[in-house]
């Protein structure tokens, strides 16, 4: 059995680490301001990907002026609390408008602000197989998480909805019934590695930003894995080992799409597509588990 009662706790039934609870009541009480923009998924989806295009955006294609600080210091991560390395309360209050907020929260979580001021928001969706798969290597590199187990143990905590910001199938659903609310943008990992300009192009277009050519390929060729991958604002190399020890494994991971398929057995993945039948029945959302 794994011990989770450690690290997390919960707050209204969905399990969060344990640091951000404690200062909850100043998360539900954040105050939006109406230019803020929310990049909100679920944990391991791409936000740093979506989170430097929208900064690159914002500063209209500088890459040096992304350059300039880390992307949680650029986009900070709302509820996010870890002494002396994070805290992403106090970093937005003191942020120049518009602000670019990160969150993992779902649209019932994510505080009322936001939701009243009618913030834009954009939210990103990633394949479940690929998201459990990058969560167990997240689980294994970063402090603050038990150890996952094996990898098939993790993934079953994961269908329960016994990880950090609980059901991913919920989480999903949710924001989905969003999508047609015009201040919500939905997008899908998935689409994004099939044609990213395409969905750079939708994210210009929705920040109500002038595209051109130049700026989207200029986006385009920053943001790409590998630029990401070997650049220190962006691949989280700045937090020391003791953060999160990417000798164990990379923040950049992989990058790509079906890497579950190295790590799902095939009774593991009936098992998996199975239970998503039943948690997805009812929701027009097709996220393509077969890729
Ligand atoms: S976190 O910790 O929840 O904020 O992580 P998040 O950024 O949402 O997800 C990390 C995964 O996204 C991949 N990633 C990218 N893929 C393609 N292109 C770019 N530019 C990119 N940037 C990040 C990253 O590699 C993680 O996925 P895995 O599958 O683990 O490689």
């Amino acid at each position: 059995k794994l011990d989770h009662s450690a690290y997390f706790g919960r707050i209204h039934g969905i399990l969060m680490y344990k640091p951000f609870i404690e200062f909850w009541d100043d998360v539900e009480a954040f105050e939006a301001r109406p230019d803020d923009i929310v990049i909100a998924a679920y944990p391991k989806s791409g936000i740093t990907w979506v989170s430097e295009i929208v900064d690159m955006i914002h500063k209209e294609g500088d890459v040096e002026k992304c350059k300039e600080d880390a992307i949680f210091n650029r986009v900070p991560y709302l509820e996010c609390r870890k002494d002396g390395v994070m805290n992403g309360i106090k970093q937005l209050k003191q942020m120049a408008s518009p602000r670019r907020v990160k969150t993992h929260l779902s649209p019932e979580l994510l505080p009322a602000s936001f939701w009243e001021k009618n913030c834009k928001m954009i939210y990103l969706c990633r394949n479940a197989k690929d998201v459990v798969v990058s969560f167990y290597y997240f689980f294994l590199m970063v402090d603050g998480h038990p150890h996952p187990g094996s990898f098939q143990e993790f993934a079953e905590k994961f269908m329960d909805g016994q990880v950090p910001y609980g059901s991913w199938y919920k989480h999903a659903k949710s924001w989905w019934e969003k999508r047609k609310n015009p201040h919500v943008l939905f997008l899908f990992y998935e689409d994004m590695q099939e044609d990213i300009k395409k969905e750079v192009i939708k994210l210009i277009q929705f920040l109500g930003k002038k595209t051109s050519e130049e700026l989207v390929d200029k986006i385009v060729q920053h943001t790409s894995f590998q630029e990401m991958k070997n650049n220190p604002s962006t691949n989280y190399t700045i937090l020391p080992d003791e953060v999160m020890n990417q000798k164990i494994s990379p923040f950049m991971r992989k990058g790509i799409v079906g890497d579950w398929k190295n790590h799902f057995t095939v009774a593991l993945n009936e098992k998996f597509d199975t239970h998503y039948e039943e948690q997805m029945k009812g929701s027009t959302l097709n996220l393509r588990t077969e890729i």
